[in-house]
């Protein structure tokens, strides 16, 4: 039997049960929420967990549908059919994990639509033929609301077909945990990171676009263990991540230095 080992997951609710009831009614499923929060890393533990293969494909707006479904190539034999990593995830009952959905236009997501309603069946306009999906084949989407515009949303009749999970920064204990066990970094130091982001997070409204993600904290700490001192570290690993502006750059460090020198 194939033995995988289980990427660490620190839950934040009941989502990994919901997933499994999504896998095993063969519902779709859409995860949503900022940069770095965890999503990618919940989707390859629910596939440990579940023992089905991910395929992932980043999304982006040069991407056509046969990226996703196949094409046919020229080899030393002549034209071949190649499947795209959709159509493998669909023949193989794997899990195809559509990343940053919203990137993709609109005319290559609704290649999606017969896949995610119950007739499960993926044209294959090119091979003039279709194939239903195999049992265990689920499809998730990722995106992050944030990044979105009006354009770029996902239309009323795609979001409508997927069970839908909201994510956000893990609440402070966790995060901690989280830092500890991804940075190796001790408690102390992780706890006055995640009290740093804390500050960042409230300020975000009103100058910086995006709030520091998990995976600033964990790049910070890591950087911490390998001696760099924390105020440095968090400038590098931290800040200057979030913003280009010296002058929002100086009040975030501000803001920082309270945190950490507490
Ligand atoms: N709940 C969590 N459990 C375990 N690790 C986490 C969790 N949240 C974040 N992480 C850590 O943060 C890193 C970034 O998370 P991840 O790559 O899953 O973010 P994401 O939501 O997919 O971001 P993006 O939208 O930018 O792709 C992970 O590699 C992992 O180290
Ligand atoms: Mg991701």
């Amino acid at each position: 039997m194939l033995t995988r080992s289980l990427p660490y997951y620190c839950a934040a609710a009941d989502e990994v049960e919901i997933f499994e009831m999504a896998w095993r009614e063969k519902m779709p499923v859409a995860l949503k929420g900022p940069t770095g929060c965890g999503k990618t890393r919940f989707v390859h533990h629910m596939a440990a967990q579940l023992q089905r293969p991910v395929y992932t494909v980043a999304c982006h707006d040069d991407l056509t549908a046969a990226d996703l479904i196949g094409r046919h190539l020229i080899g030393a034999e002549g034209t071949y059919w190649q499947d795209g990593p959709l159509t493998r995830a669909v023949r193989e009952g794997a899990i195809c994990y559509l990343d940053e959905i919203t990137e993709a236009r609109r005319d290559t997501t609704v290649v999606i639509h017969t896949l995610t309603d119950d007739r499960r069946m993926l044209p294959l306009d090119r091979l003039n033929s279709q194939i239903e999906a195999a049992e265990d084949f689920m499809l998730v989407i990722s995106y992050n609301p944030g990044y979105q515009n009006l354009l770029k949303g996902l239309k009323p009749s795609t979001r409508q077909r997927f069970v839908t999970l909201s994510f956000d920064y893990p609440e402070a204990d966790h995060e901690v945990e989280i830092v500890v066990h991804e940075s190796s970094i001790d408690k102390q130091t992780a706890s006055l990171l995640v009290e740093a982001a804390k500050a960042l997070r409230r300020l975000q409204d009103y100058d910086i676009e995006q709030a520091p993600s998990t995976r600033l904290l964990i790049n910070t700490a890591n950087l911490v263990k390998q001696g760099l001192p924390i105020s440095a570290a968090c400038r590098v690993g931290l800040l200057e991540p979030l913003t280009d502006d010296p002058a929002i750059l100086n009040t975030l460090q501000e803001v920082t230095d309270v945190c950490i020198r507490a």
